[in-house]
């Protein structure tokens, strides 16, 4: 590996589930003991911690807020690559109070020296962070959802700032919401990812553009165990509670499986990337260009 993941957490002090903006969102579960989720949500997410810490990674952890349950998915919060960071424009109310949080937060690491520049999508122009927007290490692009929480105008808006391809994906299926739960990318250039949730062009770019050879189809089960909702550096993978035969194929090719129960975070719809936010992405040509300075 070039250099050490830094990998952004939320604290889930204030994480609940108390609202429904997805499918998997269930408040009426939580609610029947509170108190008891949130501590196990607590033991979730230092179980998560611990094993981004185990793989190899650093974790950098911010504070949450009251009243904004899902900054414990700071996937959402942005798009980051080669220092440069812009923050989402959430299409849901519920979520929209994270927008200043974040830009000031990331504002914070600009500040620092860890980011070079910070913008936002423009106002109105729906865009939900690396949630929708994946990198693509071995073909140096990035691969975008559409259609559910992020908008098709966004798409432009990322390529022109990170000046890199944008490949878009129409998302068809309400349950996959964010490219992020039905799409991984692997180090080694393969893409698991879940047919149902696109459309016929989608998976026909995913085919075409990854070559048969690369792609790895989750079944129903994978996806609903939200595994392909995954953390990838070198060779290591972090997820939620797999089935075998996932862990099995992704083993065969090389790669050391994580496990985590991550079932509180599940009740809101979401997994182990989402809980976090790679903060030191970069593309081979900022690597290069870093190489020879
Ligand atoms: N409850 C959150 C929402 O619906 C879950 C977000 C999960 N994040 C993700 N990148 N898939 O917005």
């Amino acid at each position: 590996m070039a250099f050490t993941p830094k990998l952004l957490m939320v604290d889930p002090s204030h994480f609940e589930v108390s609202y429904v903006i997805n499918p998997w969102m269930k408040p009426g579960a939580w609610h029947e003991d509170p108190a008891g989720h949130l501590r196990q949500a607590q033991a979730c997410s230092a179980a998560l911690h611990q094993s981004l810490v185990d793989a190899g990674a650093d974790v950098v952890m911010a504070p949450g807020a009251p009243g904004l349950p899902d900054m414990v998915f700071p996937a959402n919060a942005a798009v980051v690559l080669d220092r440069r960071a812009i923050v989402a424009r959430f299409a849901c109310d519920e979520r929209r109070g994270e927008e200043e949080l974040f830009l000031k937060l990331f504002r914070s690491y600009e500040a620092r020296g860890l980011f070079d520049t910070v913008v936002q999508y423009p106002e109105g122009i729906f865009q939900e962070g690396a949630g929708d927007a994946l990198w693509d290490d071995s073909r140096q692009q990035f691969w975008a959802g559409y259609g559910q929480r992020s908008a098709k105008a966004s798409l432009q808006v990322t390529e022109d700032f990170f000046n890199v391809p944008v490949v878009p994906l129409e998302l068809i299926n309400p349950r996959f919401y964010h490219l992020d739960t039905c799409f991984l990318v692997l180090s080694g250039g393969e893409i698991l990812y879940y047919p149902p949730a696109f459309s016929a062009e989608g998976k026909a770019l995913i085919e075409g553009l990854a070559g048969k050879e690369n792609v790895l189809e989750a079944t129903d089960e994978d996806a609903a165990a939200f595994s392909v909702n995954a953390v990838n550096f070198g060779k290591q993978i972090v997820m939620a509670r797999p089935p075998a035969s996932l862990k099995a194929r992704l083993e065969e090719r090389g790669y050391r499986v994580r496990s985590v129960d991550l079932d509180p975070f599940i009740l809101s719809g979401g997994g182990a990337y989402c809980m976090t936010l790679r903060l030191n992405r970069s593309s081979a040509a900022a690597a290069q260009k870093a190489a020879a300075e």
